[in-house]
């Protein structure tokens, strides 16, 4: 591993801030993921600076990963909250977020998550389908309220990702695409409990370039001009997220400033004035490290396997989207040969891989290893398969740290499930 923001070698011995990995492993246990306080708030003020020329609401998209300290903390930099679900808001609500910097978005929102939605004055209802427009308009009508909405474009651009992040395509099930979002504009005449101001496109995750993102703009710039000229009223962009962050050492994606500069110089004379921004891996991903310790390895002409007690349970992204994490040993011997190993975890699926063909010194039973870049959709999307308890989480501030996820218990396992 070359030099990473977050995690450095003092002394041989891997660190996040100034705490030490093997002591958080050797006090909490394994699987552990690790995230950096001073990180968290670097990526969010990097955002605030790239983007301020906007002056963006900006939205921490809650879905890459909802744990509630890091919530607090990011409320307490300014963020608002881009949410999908009742349950997130549940949880931005209770990580203290002021309403009106909520935007609800997602495709397939209940009629009880609208209520609850409305219930709590959300700033923004991003509708993607005149289905959940009528739904919404209903469910205001019962609160005597007027919602304040964003209709989700598909604008029909290929963003040049992993197709499973890919969302701005015409195939997708994602947002409207602009000729029925124009009807539906004109169909909201008739729907006097909602009000709607914005537009909104979310392309993909993890973007290569931001060459996608300016045409999706150019077609959301076009959509508005046309509604506004049939007596809308829309005066807010929601960009969406997607910004993207290396993964390897020499991983091609641009920075943040290079991505986002084109994108920024294109809104700054597109005659609006609001606009919203919903980056969720940009500023968690590279704040964390999953901790695992080695269980057995095994060889097989010359087919190097570690198995680790960490598996597609605790990280999905590799076996979900063959995505690529560097794995380093906490602890460092400049001396010992690297040779190339698979990592893999303990569950019951050949997709159960955390690493392919990664250089990796000799390790012996009880080593750790740290899998870098976690933060973003890696905690979130862990899960009990193969009853596996979700592991517990540390967060590291200077010198303190705290565990702001115990882990599971065998008894949390099963509390929920009813035998007779
Ligand atoms: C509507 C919406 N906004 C924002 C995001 C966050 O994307 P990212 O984490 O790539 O910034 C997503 C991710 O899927 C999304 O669907």
């Amino acid at each position: 591993m070359s030099t990473h923001p977050t995690f450095k070698y003092l002394d041989d011995a891997l660190h996040c801030e100034s705490v030490s990995l093997a002591a958080l492993a050797a006090e909490f246990g394994t699987p552990l993921y690790v995230y950096s306080a001073e990180r968290l708030r670097q990526n969010y003020q990097r955002v605030a600076r790239v983007f301020a020329p906007l002056r963006p609401l900006i939205c921490y998209a809650v879905k890459a990963n909802a744990n509630g300290a890091l919530l607090a903390l990011l409320r307490q930099q300014g963020a608002g909250f881009d949410i999908v679900s009742g349950g997130e808001l549940h949880r931005v609500l209770r990580a203290g977020a002021e309403p009106a910097r909520i935007v609800f978005a997602g495709v397939g929102k209940t009629e009880a998550e609208l209520e609850m939605a409305v219930q709590a004055k959300v700033g923004w209802i991003n509708v993607e389908s005149q289905g959940e427009l009528e739904r919404l308009n209903a469910v205001a009508a019962h609160h005597r309220a007027r919602p304040t909405v964003a209709i989700r474009l598909r604008p029909n651009v290929d963003a040049a990702t992993h197709r499973h992040i890919s969302t701005g395509s015409a195939a997708g099930k994602f947002g409207l695409p602009v000729s029925h979002a124009l009807k539906l504009v004109a169909h909201s005449r008739a729907l006097p409990h909602v009000h709607i101001r914005g537009a909104h496109i979310h392309i993909g995750s993890q973007l290569a370039n931001p060459q996608a993102t300016l045409q999706a703009i150019e077609v959301a710039l076009d959509f508005i001009a046309q509604a506004n000229a049939r007596g809308a009223e829309i005066d807010t962009l929601d960009l969406g997220g997607g910004f993207p962050v290396p993964y390897r050492d020499d991983d091609p994606v641009p920075d943040l400033d290079t991505f986002a500069a084109p994108i920024v110089a294109r809104l700054a004379r597109s005659g609006l004035e609001h606009f919203h921004i919903e980056p969720g891996r940009a500023i968690v991903a590279d704040t964390a490290a999953l901790l695992t310790t080695v269980q057995y390895e095994k060889e097989d002409a010359g087919h190097r396997i570690v198995i680790v007690d960490a598996g597609m349970h605790t990280l999905l992204r590799p076996a979900l989207y063959e995505a690529y994490h560097r794995v380093c040993a906490v602890a460092h011997h400049s001396d010992s040969p690297l040779t190339l190993a698979d990592v893999a975890g303990p569950i019951c699926e050949s997709a159960d891989f955390l690493a392919r063909a990664h250089p990796l010194p000799p390790l012996a039973s009880g080593d750790l290893l740290a899998l870098l870049d976690v933060g973003a959709y890696g905690a979130a999307m862990a899960s009990n398969y193969n009853s596996h308890p979700l592991p517990a989480e540390a967060l590291v501030e200077g010198h303190r740290y705290r565990l702001i996820r115990r882990r599971q218990t065998y008894d949390d396992l099963i509390a929920n499930e009813v035998i007779e």
